[in-house]
């Protein structure tokens, strides 16, 4: 157990995140963002904002930065603002203006006066339901919609027809946002070596590709810096519009520009969760072996199509059936844009599915957990390869056992006015990896370092640098620094899809072993101390002929202040042999009030199969802040929009997060077997999926508590009067 490294930088106001850096001559810049959903700039005005007082410039579609969309193998196409005078939802980033301090750049934005030539919008997903279009593969290039049929079996609805048991709903998901703590921002600054940007993202180096593509400038001369980052959850994995317009707007004033997006701007002008309408159906035999699954679902999607939330695409992974069939579709709507969210389709997809298990349960007069380890999976349907491991039966067992499941009963208990239900469901995400280069330097000091452009958003990666580099150099992590969030170091470590510590950790193992046998060579090379000797390598030393020297020691005797190795690391061969994925059972005890209808989660557990844990004391945190997350999409967030495409409640007064009176006793488990198949260190990643499922356990235990199941999230108190 390792406390977070920069944890106390983090709590005493010592970290500099990206808004926190100041420079001489530095300009503020104020987005103006759009008042109508759909439709054509007609003109700007901007005459008033251009004689406030202290105001540089003012740009515009009429009077554009200068920038182009870029491209990234990792994204593809990135939208950047002010390209032409098409609005698309409202709150979309128009305008920008700079100005000699922030609020007179704010107070000049509010004087902009613009014209639209407004046409229709279409702003809901259920009146955009008749208008979908089929959704494109999936992140993995799998297709969006496929069936799965036993032989004999025509379609999906004979399957249905033929199973004796079937259920069939249809459930809905709420809009979100991110609501990172740290507000999207930008410092940016041209000098003769070219660009530095300032700003919180996942992954420096993918930053500044996106920075270089847009400004048309060199790679070699972008420098993105995010030593911290204040959360971002797959929101700040594309470039910011406030990156973008800050390194734009700085090079046409050749000084230093910030900009940091307003709470309420946050909302509208990054990008979040879709909103989704699902429809499952599961048919199964009176004793619960499912016969046929059918997921088909429908997701919120920008007018550019630039992202799909792909709520059904899991659901083949989940429980083995003779059929399956599963599709997508899209909904191109004039809302904000969506991207990838803690676990993006997971998180919806496995609210949908897992209370519809839990229905089926219901109608079974089974136990949901029995009815889930009856339909066990070895591999996702349709694919042969069998997971590298699965101990998804064992983390039921261990949380049936220590959450008290054995007291449930089927239609809960009351404590005095409370009406009291346990609920459950199986939590799964992928196990991926992406190319990873990282650098391990051995010093004449002593001491190493671990170095990687990434990022830490607070999922701990900055720690586990730390300890997987001093496992792999046989020394205390006390003498390792690690260094992230710079694009400057070689290109890996991103915090996305739950790699990063799989990633980075397997190209630490290679570069350590690299700068050994360096070192090794150097000791025993003509003149060294080990001159011509057979010499090893152990807990920092170099031993050979009964003697041993710390690396230390010997890069001073050989007069070498430093030597390095830069290990990559790759997914291959083993995405030929195996499926991989985490898993988890997900519980939780929920207690609605008699009269008033509040419903509060008043016991969480988690218990993961997740690969080898680095370090239990972050993991735990990420797990724990998964699972407060999927409370929350259970019973607090969601975005209203109104029929004109307002956000009826972008901040954080209207937009319901949890805080601490609403949470109480999270309980993690890790049943912890290293998935070697996978990578070399045996982890499988734990960013997301302490999230999934636990929006359906939260509805699943209300539905115990109180009769009533209900098929939206979030879960209102009007939902549930009697
Ligand atoms: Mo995150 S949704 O893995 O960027």
């Amino acid at each position: 157990m390792t406390s977070r490294l920069d944890g106390p930088l983090k709590v005493t106001g010592q970290a500099r995140y990206g808004a926190d850096y100041n420079l001489p001559g530095m300009a503020y810049g104020y987005i103006v963002v759009s008042t109508i959903a759909h439709g054509e700039i007609e003109a700007m005005d901007v005459t008033a904002a251009r004689s406030t007082p202290g105001v540089i410039d003012v740009y515009s579609p009429f009077d554009p930065v200068d920038l182009r969309t870029p491209s990234t193998p990792m994204f593809g196409e990135t939208w950047v603002p002010l390209q032409d005078k098409e609005i698309a939802y409202y709150g979309q980033p128009i305008g920008l203006v700079v100005a000699q301090t922030y609020e007179q750049a704010r107070d000049a934005a509010m004087t902009v006066g613009v014209t639209y030539h407004e046409r229709p919008a279409l702003t809901s997903l259920w009146d955009g339901l008749s208008s979908a279009e089929d959704a494109p593969p999936g992140f993995d290039g799998s297709p969006s919609s496929m069936d799965i049929l036993a032989p004999g079996v025509s379609s999906i609805e004979d399957a249905l027809q033929a199973s004796p048991v079937v259920v069939e709903a249809t459930y809905s998901t709420a809009t979100q946002n991110h609501a990172a703590m740290e507000p999207h921002s930008a410092v940016a600054v041209w000098d003769s070596g070219g660009l530095t940007v300032y700003s919180g993202n996942q992954g420096s180096n993918i930053q500044a590709m996106e920075l270089a593509a847009a400004l048309n400038t060199d790679l070699s001369s972008v420098h993105a810096v995010n030593p911290f980052v204040g959360g971002a959850f797959g929101g700040k994995a594309r470039t910011s519009v406030a990156a973008f317009l800050a390194a734009a707007a700085a090079r046409t004033l050749a000084r230093p520009v910030k900009v940091v997006l307003s709470r309420e701007q946050v909302f509208t002008a990054t990008a979040g969760r879709a909103a989704t309408v699902q429809k499952v159906a599961l048919g199964a035999t009176g004793n619960g072996s499912l016969i046929a699954i059918r997921h088909d679902a429908w997701s919120s999607t920008p007018v550019d199509r630039s992202f799909v939330e792909p709520a059904s695409h899991s659901t083949r992974e989940y429980y083995a059936a003779q059929n399956l069939a599963i599709s997508q579709k899209m909904v191109p709507l004039n809302i904000p844009p969506t991207t990838f969210m803690r676990a993006p389709g997971e998180a919806t997809g496995s609210f949908a599915l897992e209370s519809a298990v839990d229905e089926l349960a219901v109608a079974l007069n089974m136990d949901p957990i029995e009815l889930r380890m009856r339909n066990d999976s070895t591999a996702p349907l349709g694919k042969d390869l069998l997971w590298s491991g699965k101990h998804l039966d064992e983390c039921f067992r261990i949380g049936a056992a220590r959450f008290g499941w054995a007291d449930r009963t089927p239609h809960g208990r009351t404590d005095g006015d409370w009406l009291v239900g346990l609920g459950t469901a199986t939590a799964m995400f992928p196990a991926i990896r992406f190319p990873a280069s990282v650098r391990v330097t051995l010093r004449d000091d002593g001491t190493a370092e671990v170095a990687t452009s990434g990022a830490d958003p607070g999922t701990g990666l900055l720690t586990v640098l730390s300890l997987v580099g001093a496992e792999s150099l046989d020394i205390p992590p006390a003498q390792v620094t690690p260094l992230l969030g710079d694009s400057a170091l070689p290109p890996g470590g991103m915090s996305g899809g739950s790699t990063g510590t799989a990633s980075a950790g397997s190209a630490i193992m290679i570069a350590a072993a690299q700068v050994i046998d360096q070192l090794l060579a150097l000791a025993s090379s003509p003149g060294a101390p080990f001159a011509g000797l057979e010499v090893s390598y152990a807990a920092g030393r170099v031993l050979a002929d009964g003697r041993a020297m710390t690396f230390g020691e010997l890069l001073r005797a050989v007069n070498r202040p430093s030597i390095f190795a830069v290990g990559s690391s790759s997914p291959g061969e083993e995405l030929t042999k195996h499926s991989f994925s985490s898993f988890g059972a997900q519980f939780c005890e929920v207690r609605v009030h008699r009269w008033t209808r509040e419903a509060r989660v008043s016991r969480m557990l988690g218990v993961f199969d997740a690969g080898r844990i680095i370090n239990a004391d972050t993991a735990r945190s990420q797990i724990i802040g998964g699972m407060i997350w999927g409370v929350s999409a259970a019973l607090h967030e969601g975005l209203e929009i109104e029929a004109n495409g307002r956000l009826a409640n972008a901040d954080l007064a209207g937009y319901l997060l949890p805080v601490n009176a609403d949470i109480s006793g999270v309980d993690v488990h890790f049943v912890e077997y290293p998935d070697t198949l996978h990578n070399t260190i045996g982890a499988r990643g734990i960013g997301e999926i302490g999230t999934v499922g636990m929006a359906a356990a939260v509805a699943n235990a209300i539905c115990n508590a109180t009769g009533i199941r209900v098929r939206h999230i979030p879960i209102m108190i009007e939902d549930l009067l009697p």
